[in-house]
């Protein structure tokens, strides 16, 4: 067994339970996971949980808008994130949801310890206010034109058009987004969590814990500018838990969420009987881990550390970040169709690549990630298929065919054997501190010397000759030994595919057994384990994620931007460009729900004498039943593309802000199907 047997708590960060998860989310919940397989196959006592982050205005509005309870809402998306986690493979021992029983609980219990401390303060302040909605306004909830460059239609918080950062109130013509009032200022009481009381707290754990050198540059910078009180509270309405003796007061989301990782793990101990205290306990000996995203180190580093410091808890062991996901090249789009969801890559491509992929090139540092679709398909070709699985494929079938699955009893290139099982330590070193790219190289280099080995011997020849028989299965054994050491140190981060090995070889492949061989073994018969990633599946899979008029449904309620706000416009195209889609006057003659998906209709339009299937995204705004009979446009010439449910042969012409409110162009009671529109 490995060094002494250590207690640890992981956690990533929470994700917004009003939005899908992307590329970008998986980042993080991929890394995660994998160091959290690897504590675990070194048999160390470690707990992974996490939970979704269901409070906050974005939420309460996009419930709103969809004509559900929040509640119902949240449960919902809940559902779909695990259910994404899971097929990604990603093992949470729990995952809760912060508006729960467990989090209101530690929520009050913190903030009444905070209080009764006096790290709690009140002050009067003015805010921008929607008269019509009676409800305050987050920043991103105001649109206006910039006080510096005057450009319009400008953000709450900051300009697109210049950079500039300014409150709301400096916004002239400010606007609501969510009711197009103009907003007034209006009052109102705040609670605000006194976090400069916590500076030279903060200092310590800054230098005792084993932060990254590039978050601990930033604490320094922000300790420069000065620390500043937090306003924790929020007027009603608002989806939240209410403050304790605070009426119509509710916690802000943030205060509640980091605290949702107690929640989620007290839920865990509760069923599984763990001992909550020797974890979150001021003196607890257990390790405590937050892996989070570089644009919420603010929070965690800060924020969260002084919180539990004032409410008597420990403080994390290390917070860890990442830097952010870009596709080829460039922050992820929906325009571009490289705003990819988990689930569009998975209806097309295996997750263990991905996994892959970004272990391949995670680092233990802050720098953003490319996903470069050429190269993960080269890279996941090139190292997986072409270094690893070849050695089984090439050794497997001989055993099998020739030897009845039997592992030679003889190894013959103990040099090489050593080598490959010596590596463990630097391997397993290369995993603890977050270096999974190098920790990948390490193991492809042996994946070279082991296929270099196969190369030279050439046992496809040796098999013709007289008297080799004995060598040929000595030489195909090692090779699938060291092809089964090899998987144990990629089992951290392709759990299924070293599922498949150790049903092949009778092995559990535990992190231990890189240390020895198998001898006189015998193995089952060899299936193929892997596909190689092929072009056009990644094709498909940007193609679903592209943009179209109708999925603005999603664009209108991404966290990122906030509901209501829409993305930018897409690319310049040419007027021959524009001049190739063929617009149609269409009628609705068949409109039905489809089983399992959240957005789309399938409807069956008359384009004057042909009948055409399209999947259209639409079902926020109108019953199918509804639909029968109108007139819309449709894109007749769009190429048929293969959806999950069947083949979309057209677009249907939708337009609006999302949610409910999405309009089928209703063309005159003159048009004829089938007609040109232009
Ligand atoms: N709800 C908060 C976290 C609360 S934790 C107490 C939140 N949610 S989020 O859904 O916006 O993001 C969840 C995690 O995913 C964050 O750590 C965030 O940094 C990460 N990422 C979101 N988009 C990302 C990329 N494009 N690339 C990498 N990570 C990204 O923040
Ligand atoms: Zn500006």
């Amino acid at each position: 067994m490995t060094s002494k047997n250590r207690k640890i708590l992981v956690t990533s960060a929470l994700p917004y339970a009003n939005g899908p998860i992307h590329l970008g989310h998986l980042l993080e919940y991929i890394q995660t996971d994998i160091w959290v397989r690897f504590q675990k196959m070194r048999g160390h006592e470690t707990y992974y949980v996490c939970a979704d982050d269901a409070h906050g205005t974005p939420i309460m509005l996009k419930a709103q808008q969809l004509e559900i309870t929040p509640e119902a809402m949240i449960e919902q998306v809940r559902a779909e994130h695990m259910a994404d986690f899971a097929d990604f493979h990603i093992e949470f021992d729990n995952y809760h949801s912060t508006h729960s029983e467990e989090n209101r609980v530690f929520a009050e219990e913190i903030y009444n310890r905070l209080n009764a401390k006096g790290h709690i303060k009140t002050r009067t302040i003015s805010q921008l206010f929607d008269p019509e909605k009676q409800m305050f306004l987050p920043d991103r909830f105001v649109k206006g034109t910039c006080p510096k460059c005057k450009s319009e239609d400008q953000n709450g918080d900051n300009c697109d058009n210049c950079g500039e950062t300014y409150s709301p109130t400096d916004l002239i013509n400010p606007v609501s987004v969510v009711s197009g009032a103009t907003p007034v200022l209006k009052d109102s009481e705040h609670y605000f969590f006194d976090l400069p009381a916590f500076e030279q707290m903060l200092k310590d754990w800054t230098r005792s814990g084993s932060l990254q050198e590039e978050m601990a540059n930033k604490l320094a910078e922000w300790f420069d500018s000065g620390l500043k009180q937090w306003d924790i509270s929020r007027d009603a309405p608002y989806f939240g838990f209410e403050i304790p003796n605070a009426p119509d007061k509710f916690f802000y989301v943030w205060l509640d969420a980091p605290i949702g990782y107690m929640g989620s793990f007290k839920n865990l101990c509760d069923k599984r009987g763990i001992n909550f205290d020797e974890f979150w306990q001021k003196d607890s000996t257990a390790e405590l881990y937050h892996f989070i995203g570089k644009d919420i180190i603010y929070f965690h580093s800060l924020f969260w550390p002084a919180m539990l410091s004032g409410a008597d808890f420990r403080q994390p062991t290390s917070v860890y970040a990442h830097g952010f996901v870009t596709v080829n090249g460039r922050k992820m789009s929906k325009s571009k169709g490289t705003f990819i969801k988990g689930r569009t890559y998975l209806d097309h491509l295996n997750p263990e690549f991905l996994r892959y992929y970004f272990a391949a090139k995670l680092t233990s540092r802050i720098d953003d990630l490319d996903l470069n679709l050429e190269d993960f398909a080269q890279r996941v070709n090139s190292d997986l298929v072409g270094k690893v699985v070849n050695i089984a494929s090439r050794c497997a079938s001989f055993i099998s065919k020739k030897y009845d699955g039997m592992l030679s009893s003889n190894i013959d290139d103990q040099a090489l054997a050593d080598e490959v099982m010596n590596a463990g330590d630097s391997i397993a070193d290369l995993y603890e501190k977050r270096e999974f790219g190098r920790a990948m190289r390490e193991i492809m280099a042996l994946a070279d010397k082991v296929n270099e080995y196969i190369a030279v011997k050439e046992p496809w020849q040796l098999i013709k000759e007289d008297g080799k028989q004995q060598e040929v299965q000595d030489i195909c054994s090692l090779g699938i030994n060291l092809f089964r050491i090899l998987m144990i140190y990629l089992k951290p981060v392709l759990p299924e595919l070293a599922g498949k090995t150790a049903a092949f070889l009778n092995d559990e492949l535990i992190w231990e057994g890189h240390k020895t061989l198998l001898v006189g073994h015998k193995v089952n018969k060899f299936k193929a384990l892997l596909q190689r990633v092929e072009m056009d599946k990644v094709n498909a899979m940007l193609d679903d994620s592209k943009d179209n008029l109708t999925a603005t449904v999603d664009t209108a309620v991404q966290p990122t931007t906030g509901p209501l706000i829409t993305d930018p416009i897409a690319d310049e195209i040419s007027f021959d460009d524009f001049a190739k889609v063929d617009l149609r006057i269409a009628k609705i003659i068949v409109a039905e729900h489809v089983e399992k998906a959240n957005k789309l209709l399938r409807i069956e339009v008359d384009l004057g004498g042909e009948t055409r299937q399209i999947f259209a995204g639409i079902k926020s705004a109108y019953q199918p039943e509804d639909l029968i009979g109108k007139l819309t446009v449709v894109v007749a010439n769009l190429a048929p593309r293969k959806m999950r449910f069947g083949m979309s042969e057209g677009m249907i012409i939708a337009a609006g802000p999302g949610g409910k409110d999405i309009f089928i162009l209703n063309p005159d009671e003159g048009a004829v199907p089938g007609q040109r529109v232009m």
